[in-house]
């Protein structure tokens, strides 16, 4: 569903792509394999990257790592795609999502796409033992605002590798100012 919404959007292989807490997730890896140059994956955890790095070998040099807490991170340049899934949803306070709507403003290109997958409103109330909030394409089009447009959205059933099933809701949206 994440390449899917990413090639929804019109991304060309120039275009600049942000995976926010992408973690061990092999989206970078299909990323690549698609023919996709310019790639950032950024991650609070220093072991997440160093993993990710490690199972993409040399092919990893052509990606910018990051390791940062998105509620603190700057950027130096602007994107065209911004992915999240399952990082926003972890923001339980209103202040830590003020500030991640605040990088996704300074770091996003206007035309460009916003991309973010939570829980949804029936889904889990925690992931890993950590609260969660839980959104509606609706509830989460409110927390970005009016300067983004909800494009798609759509349900997806995860199920865990220990056979949990978690309901997300992946949102695209279009910055329009
Ligand atoms: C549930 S995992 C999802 C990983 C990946 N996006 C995927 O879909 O498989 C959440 C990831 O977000 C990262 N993360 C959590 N809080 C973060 C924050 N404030 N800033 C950056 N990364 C964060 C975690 O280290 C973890 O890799």
């Amino acid at each position: 569903m994440s390449f899917d919404m990413i090639k929804a959007a019109g991304a060309l292989h120039e275009a600049n792509i942000i995976d926010v807490g992408g973690g061990v997730s092999t989206l970078v890896d299909t990323l690549l394999l698609n023919g996709y140059k310019r790639i950032t994956v950024l991650d609070i955890a220093p072991s997440a990257i160093k993993k990710a790095k490690a199972r993409l070998g040399a092919k990893a040099d052509v990606v910018k790592w990051i390791v940062a807490d998105i509620t603190e991170a700057e950027f130096a340049e602007m994107y065209d795609v911004w992915h999240d899934r399952a990082v926003f949803h972890f923001l339980t306070e209103a202040d830590d999502r003020k500030r991640y709507v605040e990088a996704v403003r300074s770091s996003l290109k206007i035309g460009g796409h916003l991309i973010v997958a939570t829980f949804s409103l029936d889904g889990p109330t925690k992931c890993s033992g950590l609260d969660v909030v839980r959104y509606s394409p609706q509830t989460l089009h409110a927390e970005f605002g009016d300067g983004f447009q909800l494009i798609e959205h759509q349900a997806i059933e995860h199920v865990t590798p220990s056979k949990v099933v978690q309901k997300f809701v992946f949102c695209r949206f279009s910055r329009v100012s």
